[in-house]
């Protein structure tokens, strides 16, 4: 029997402060941009979650020395960047997406076979909008259901890869990450063109590594490394996540009362689409504190409670909130008048369908508040919401998501709640500590 967690209706308004913890697409760009270098690498704030522990494994599986000196500081030291050794094993990138499809394109140049497979979750998603740029710049990859889906196999190849240039039909950081990944390995210069820039956390980090891109409107063009030309840092302190904060930018919006300072979260541009549509609906957020940390800008955000009412958005924000939907669709809910998403269509090859899994959620909660279309949503505001039994589909971020709605409403029992230490171990003994 699946464990059950009961979240309770919040009796006052949430107030305080709240760490954020590390950035979960920095934390596991860190790890591995850090295990490509020669030097010790001293990384702070990194979030301890299952996740990047996915790919901590997987770079020690391929020779990559990491000591943790806490749960959240660890010193990674490399071999070089052709220091990586064939592993000894099959990897395992669990569930997470960005483990598996980043190193996807770091192995892919490698002198070695590699393996891979995941859980059921990431078993089920697309690697072939991997896989076909990678083959088109000459790696053999292979993989199960026309080479779709793990397990996967990568090839050695006899040449070096070749630069191209590749039109992306998907604004995909994580597609983005793979190619350029390969590319710092590749005989010319590869480039990148997106629908809309996605998260370039990638492109900032590999620049403090001493590597030569350059941006041109939705386009990166990353330059191959020469000898000598890849340099680590002594540190890279990670920023707190706004994917996680966002879970307390919507709670402290809508449960009434409620007053929260989320400290040192990460207002990089290419992820702060929850801040401007939040913002649309009405909510009440400031920064205070705006400063960089680690190439990134990061600012403690002041959220208090307000009065929500619907917008409209879609295809072109979409890169810049992708992950927030789900606690986007709760403020929605939770707001005046109607909320219409489109250009959502990547969510279904998230985690789980995420937009088939809120519409099936909030049908249990408030019956009649949700439409599914196709490539999103519509949400009617203002519902009038019951106490139900829910489900995470074992996702994390639906598992927040729904604990942040029941908190707001009558409560929720919530099925699968363990999947919140994927990307957030501490979330609910935050929610202890604030109800
Ligand atoms: C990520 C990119 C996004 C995001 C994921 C993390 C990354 O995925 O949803 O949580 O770290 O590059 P896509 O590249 O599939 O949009």
């Amino acid at each position: 029997m699946a464990e059950i967690r009961t979240i309770a209706p919040a009796r006052h308004g949430w107030q305080g402060e709240i760490d954020i913890p590390g950035d979960k697409s920095i934390s596991h760009r860190s790890v591995m941009f850090a295990g490509l270098g020669n030097t010790p690498v001293h990384i702070r704030n990194f979030l301890h979650a299952e996740d990047c522990l996915s790919t901590v494994g997987v770079m020690r599986a391929l020779g990559v020395d990491v000591k943790f000196l806490n749960e959240n500081e660890l010193i990674v030291t490399g071999n070089g960047l052709h220091g990586l050794t064939e592993p000894l094993t099959v990897l395992d990138a669990g569930n997470s997406g960005t483990t598996l499809r980043l190193m996807m394109g770091l192995l892919a140049p490698q002198p070695f076979l590699s393996v891979f497979c995941g859980d059921s979750s990431l078993t089920r998603r697309p690697m072939g909008r991997v896989l076909r740029p990678l083959s088109e710049m000459g790696a053999q990859i292979y993989g199960r259901s026309g080479n779709n889906n793990l397990p996967l196999t990568i090839v050695p190849t006899e040449a070096k890869l070749r630069g191209i240039h590749y039109k992306s039909p998907v604004a995909s950081a994580q597609v983005k990450s793979a190619i350029l990944l390969a590319g710092l390995y590749a005989d010319a210069p590869t480039t990148v063109t997106e629908p809309y820039v996605s998260r370039d956390h990638t492109e900032q980090m590999l620049a403090g590594f001493g590597v030569h891109l350059e941006r041109s409107g939705t386009s990166v063009t990353l330059y191959p490394v020469e000898k000598g030309g890849y340099r680590a840092p002594d540190e890279i302190t990670v920023p707190g996540d706004i994917s996680s904060a966002a879970f307390f930018l919507v709670a402290g919006s809508i449960i009434a009362d409620s007053r929260l300072l989320l400290k040192n979260v990460g207002i990089n541009p290419t992820r702060t689409g929850i801040l401007d549509v939040l913002t649309e609906m009405g909510a009440h957020i400031t920064l205070q504190n705006e400063r960089m940390s680690g190439g990134e800008r990061v600012a403690d955000i002041a959220v208090e409670a307000a009065h929500l009412h619907g917008v409209s958005f879609g295809a072109e924000i979409m890169p810049r909130l992708i992950d927030e939907i789900p606690v986007l669709a709760v403020a929605a809910l939770f707001a005046k008048g109607d909320t219409v998403i489109t250009g959502a269509g990547e969510l279904r090859v998230k985690e789980t369908d995420r937009l088939r899994a809120i519409a099936a959620e909030f049908q249990k909660l408030a019956p009649g508040s949700i439409e599914e279309r196709e490539d999103g949503l519509v949400i009617h505001g203002n519902a009038k919401i019951e106490r139900a039994q829910v489900s995470s589909w074992g996702d994390h971020r639906m598992a927040m998501s729904l604990a942040v709605l029941g908190a707001a409403a009558e409560g929720v029992l919530l099925e699968n709640s363990d999947s919140v230490n994927i990307s957030y171990p501490t979330f609910f003994s935050e929610l202890d500590r604030l109800s």
